[in-house]
């Protein structure tokens, strides 16, 4: 079938779930703290199982905990076609990053109902599990699982920094299924997501027609020299992991710099022992993340880093460790499943332009098994993994109607 539908989300309706489901899991300054397997988690999931239980919706959930809500197709045979995104956030986290992706795709069940359309092709709603990866490191955990880059018996033995495994942690707050991961057939994926960066907002366009996939390296790192007192220890015989990580920290950032504009890097997680005033740091733990959309840039970065930690700990008479905990290489996009985005902006008349995503998505492992692209929209000032992270109802509308559009060309009339 060709666009010739004129349906369109209802924004409103859509604002108003976004504020729902942010009333779930609070930040202390205006976001949300609903990190992945914890209470609100839970509580989130419940939310969203009754709002897709009222569109008539049924749901399976799988033994990571991926939730699937389907909408039947008159070929109820037929591959059916995923939109989804996830609801856990950072601990500082906004309300849209992932949360847009489900609740617009639940904007868009909710539009074919009250139009009463029937698709060819089954749709299907997916909430992926863990997708932020700060409490159980990597990032896209069970989606990465679903594509089998992840065994599942590993991705379940991850533990928190409180020791508490994935598995255990999934039981506890009720969410595991018992349908097999990765199961399922998909004919394609879309991923409805904020930008999290400036280039829509600074350039007036209303979509991002996503291509690429920036790739990534997390790195954990350990440094280890020796507590001693602050005042008595002399300059020269101080061996302190402290000095290190400033060290490391530099070398991050210069070699990122060094790539611009395609590669970016920081230390985000610092742990310093034992963290007193008057005593010199004998032990710094601590997180690099680094990624560009160039992989041989990604692993050049890779290598200089690993190569200064060594230069430098030997410098400082540290010993170290470095242990990768994440990685995904650059990603290109499904070249129907783009063009599908394109031609549904073009078709409601919204403004858009071909972008790299920055940040990490499930939509980038999902394209390893089935035909996948994803949408964008603008969020004000570029600004995500912050609480003061905003978008505008128009902007949220745009994003869901060309998820619409999209997802029903794809799933056929
Ligand atoms: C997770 O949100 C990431 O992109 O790092
Ligand atoms: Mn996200
Ligand atoms: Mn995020
Ligand atoms: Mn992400």
């Amino acid at each position: 079938m060709s666009l010739a539908t004129n349906i369109q989300t209802d924004g409103d309706r859509l604002w108003q779930t976004l504020d729902e489901m942010a009333a779930i899991g609070p930040g202390v300054a205006g976001g949300n703290n609903r990190q992945t397997l914890t209470d609100a988690d839970g509580e989130g999931r419940y939310l969203l199982k009754r709002w897709c239980e009222r569109a008539g919706l049924s749901m399976g959930l799988d033994t990571m905990g991926n939730m699937f809500f389907r909408r039947e197709g008159t070929e109820p045979d037929l591959e059916p076609v995923y939109m989804g995104s996830h609801l856990d956030t950072q601990p500082t986290g906004g309300r849209y990053d992932g949360v847009l992706g489900v609740l617009g795709g639940l904007e868009v069940m909710r539009t074919l109902n009250d139009l009463d359309i029937r698709t060819r092709r089954p749709i299907v709603l997916v909430n992926w599990t863990n997708e932020e990866g700060t409490r159980f490191a990597p990032a896209m955990l069970a989606s990465g699982v679903f594509a089998g880059v992840h065994e599942e018996d590993w991705a379940k033995a991850r533990v928190d920094r409180e020791g508490k495994s994935f598995g255990s942690e999934l039981r506890r707050i009720g969410w595991e299924g018992d349908e097999r991961v990765g199961a399922r057939p998909i004919h394609a994926m879309f991923e409805l997501h904020i930008e999290q960066g400036p280039i829509l907002e600074d350039e007036g366009v209303d979509i991002g027609v996503v291509t690429h996939g920036q790739g990534l390296w997390w790195l954990e790192v350990t440094l280890n020299g020796r507590e001693s007192h602050t005042g008595s220890t002399p300059m020269p015989k101080r061996r302190n992991a402290g000095l290190g990580l400033a060290r490391v920290t530099e070398l991050v950032h210069e070699t990122a710099m060094a790539h611009q504009p395609d590669a970016v890097g920081a230390i985000g997680h610092v742990e310093v022992y034992p963290n007193s005033r008057n005593i010199i740091p004998g032990r710094v733990v601590f997180t690099i993340d680094i990624r560009s959309p160039d992989k041989t840039v990604l692993d050049a970065m890779r290598e200089r880093i690993e190569r200064g930690i060594a230069e430098i700990a030997a410098d400082l008479q540290l010993e170290f460790g470095v242990e990768p905990v994440g990685h995904f290489d650059p990603v290109t996009f499904d070249a129907t499943c783009i063009s599908a985005v394109r031609s549904a902006a073009e078709h409601l008349g919204l403004s858009h332009r071909d972008i790299v995503s920055g940040a990490g998505h499930d939509a980038c492992w999902i394209n390893r098994v089935a035909p996948t692209s994803m949408i964008f929209c603008p969020c004000e000032g570029g600004l995500s993994h912050n609480e003061a992270e905003r978008i505008t109802k128009p902007w949220a509308k745009a994003g869901a109607d060309v998820l619409l559009q999209a997802v029903v060309e794809t799933a056929e009339i």
